[in-house]
């Protein structure tokens, strides 16, 4: 990279973040994850138009962190940025191996992290599509996923966990729905759903999809099963009569007429 494309950039970014939040905990945060290949997808992200101001952390998990942004007309989209240097791409490269959307895929860290980047981007297409109640995903290249932003005012609805449902049987029902959808038409097993990947807006949305599997894959009964034992259990403790996973799995197949 030229000295004076890098002054350059170092300008931009200083002019595009500069209303950045500006605590401590952000910026260490951001040390960890702006490298410079993440800062120059940014970049090119607000050169064409998915982002326009970059703003603070809205959440920093084991894998990637989410953060919201201003698009070009003001409205707020969340920005999931998956670290590079410190993912368990190991973990990732296990998972990407059984999809056969990402069979070539090279068994190198960065690698790796950009194809996973990429199947969260196209799990959630795909379920947006099919008419899943998922965020609509906006933008992806290498690392850094785009996505309609889920809450009112740049701050994300609560999760299902932080926050019951008001009416529990009726967020079941619709839960229930959702997932059967994504089964049918999207071909998608979420297989990673909780009361942790469900925000309230009080209607449920599906989010967080990087671990969502095909259905030809061989683990697909395996993880629906799980997904729903997972939701069987929450809304069981709130009082829900819900039928057992059994008959939920025939449901949610659409094996029974
Ligand atoms: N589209 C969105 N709109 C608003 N907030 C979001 C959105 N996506 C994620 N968030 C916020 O970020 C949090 C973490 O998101 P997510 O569950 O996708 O990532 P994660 O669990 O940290 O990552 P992973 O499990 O993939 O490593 C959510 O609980 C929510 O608060
Ligand atoms: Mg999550």
């Amino acid at each position: 990279m030229s000295s004076d494309f890098r002054k350059f950039l170092r300008k931009e970014e200083q002019r595009k973040f500069e209303r950045l939040e500006k605590d401590a905990e952000t910026y260490k945060i951001m040390e960890r994850v702006f490298d410079t290949s993440t800062l120059l997808v940014l970049y090119r992200m607000m050169n064409r138009g998915t982002i326009d101001l970059f703003q603070g952390v809205v959440s920093t998990g084991k894998e990637a962190h989410v953060y919201r942004a201003l698009d070009p007309e003001g409205r707020y989209v969340a920005v999931k940025i998956y670290r590079v240097a410190t993912s368990d791409f190991k973990n990732m490269y296990r998972y990407l191996a059984c999809d056969p959307r990402f069979k070539g895929v090279h068994k190198e860290r960065r690698h790796v992290v950009h194809a996973w980047t990429s199947r969260e981007f196209k799990n959630l297409q795909r379920a947006y599509e099919a008419g899943v109640s998922v965020p609509r995903a906006l933008d992806h290249e290498k690392n850094v996923l785009v996505m309609e932003f889920i809450g009112e005012g740049g701050v994300p609805y609560p999760r299902m966990k932080d926050i019951p449902p008001e009416n529990p049987k009726k967020v079941f029902e619709n839960l229930v729905e959702n997932i059967s959808l994504l089964y049918k038409e999207a071909n998608l097993v979420h297989s990673d759903l909780s009361e942790y990947n469900v925000l309230l807006t009080p209607d449920p949305v599906l989010i967080d999809f990087s671990l969502a599997i095909d259905t030809a894959s061989p683990m697909t009964e395996e993880f629906l099963i799980r997904d729903l034992r997972n939701l069987t259990n929450y809304f069981r403790r709130l009082g829900v009569k819900v039928p057992n996973v059994g008959e939920l799995l025939e449901e949610v197949k659409g094996e029974r007429a």
